[in-house]
């Protein structure tokens, strides 16, 4: 394609003035669940039918028999750690670039993070730097599904059998994604979702732990509730824990919003493969590699690297650029986690007393997770990909016009 048309940055007309999808999406079938819940007078987990329903149906969709909802995607990592008996200043190896709870709720686990670099393909955890990392005090691995596409799991379990860690998927990206024909959610022991507002399926704020083991989800259950043994005394509390329940709004929310969700995970699935199809045709542009066992990417962000050499623009001007073209993409995670002034200054609180001392954040070297924090990578969310394919050319056109007009870009960037 060759526009010549100037950039709608330097006062040229944009590729789009339409907004995308908005998000979220609801409607009658939310405010009859919504309405039905209010009404009922019964809003608390322990009161009504609407979460308990929702974890059901949300865990035989990810092949798992339990499903236990709880506040939000950080507490259901955190619980996932404790259920699985992490112990005091046990080590869990994480990746960097990732949001911050997948670090952070080890800590809150009273777990010393142990960082392992992603791949530079497909951005998510390194097989081979997971068993670089490992030691003897290693007791769990928690790979991200990161951006939807399950993580190379064989690879990762194929160690922690070796090692007997447990594993806990951190599947905040990941509803509906489908790693060799299995749901993501059920490869390892624990699964962990999240329902907060950008999530592909959201409530506001939740989450939800999978499990196929009965004793993991008992487990689980009694540390939501308060320490509480699932058909025990009531007021007998048996571990050390809170009330992390779900509560039945967002029950009633997430069972409407589950209605849509096989359908639009097809929908972000199609677009986002066409996109990255389109995409990797341009100059400098690597848009996340699908790996060969990725049966469905649940794209909760297309993500890609931008080489700025190669494109012939740093990132922020093609940033600018393309949001003034009228495509709303950003630049991500602007550290990789170790390099977070939380990890550099430990500040881990009542946590980690004893292993505090020893750990150097700043020695940690995950050169892959920086280089895309620092200056390549680029995101989409994936609310765009539940448009039509005219909405991902108009995303072609827009990289395609700013490529074409880099030189300009450049001057611009240097000069402004
Ligand atoms: C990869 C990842 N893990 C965990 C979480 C934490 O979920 P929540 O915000 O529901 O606590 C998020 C959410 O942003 C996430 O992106």
């Amino acid at each position: 394609m060759n526009t010549n048309q100037k950039l709608a940055l330097l006062g040229g007309p944009p590729i789009r003035t339409r907004p995308f999808t908005a998000w979220p999406i609801f409607g009658k079938a939310e405010e009859k669940r919504l309405l039905r819940t209010l009404r009922s007078g019964k809003w608390g987990r322990l009161d009504g039918a609407e979460v308990a329903e929702f974890e059901n149906r949300f865990a035989a969709l990810h092949a798992c028999r339990h499903g236990i909802g709880v506040v939000n995607g950080t507490v259901s990592l955190r619980l996932g750690l404790m259920a699985a008996g992490i112990r005091a200043e046990d080590e869990v190896i994480v990746p960097p670039h990732t949001f911050f709870s997948t670090a952070s709720a080890v800590v809150e686990a009273n777990a010393v993070p142990v960082f392992a670099d992603i791949d530079l393909d497909t951005f998510n955890l390194d097989p081979r730097a997971v068993a670089a990392a490992i030691t003897a005090r290693t007791r769990a691995i928690i790979p991200v599904h990161f951006a939807g596409q399950p993580a190379d799991m064989e690879a990762i379990l194929a160690i922690a059998r070796k090692r007997k860690l447990v594993v806990i998927e951190d599947a905040a990206h990941a509803h509906g994604a489908i790693y060799r024909d299995r749901p993501a959610g059920s490869l390892g022991h624990l699964g962990s979702f999240s329902f907060q507002s950008s999530k592909n399926l959201t409530c506001g704020e939740g989450g939800l732990i999978t499990t196929d083991d009965d004793a993991l989800a008992d487990a689980c259950r009694a540390l939501h509730n308060c320490g509480r043994m699932p058909g025990g005394v009531w007021y007998e509390h048996h571990v050390i824990s809170g009330n992390y329940r779900l509560g039945e709004f967002q029950g009633a929310l997430l069972n409407a919003q589950l209605d849509r969700l096989e359908t639009q995970t097809k929908t972000r699935d199609r677009n986002g493969q066409y996109l990255a199809s389109r995409l990797a045709k341009l100059p400098g542009l690597y848009p996340q590699k699908r790996s060969a066992h990725c049966t469905r990417h649940s794209y909760h962000l297309f993500m890609l690297r931008l080489d700025t050499r190669a494109f012939g623009a740093p990132r922020a001007a093609v940033l600018q650029a393309l949001q003034a073209e009228g495509i709303p993409a950003s630049s991500g995670y602007g550290l990789s986690l170790p390099r977070q002034p939380m990890f550099q200054n430990k500040a881990f609180g009542p946590f980690l007393p004893q292993a505090s001392a020893k750990l150097d954040y700043g020695k940690t070297r995950c050169p892959n997770s920086d280089l895309i924090c620092r200056e390549q990578g680029v995101w989409l969310a994936q609310s765009l990909f539940l448009g039509t394919r005219a909405d991902m050319d108009d995303i072609v056109r827009a990289f395609e016009k700013v490529h074409e007009n880099r030189e300009v870009l450049n001057r611009w960037s240097k000069t402004s």
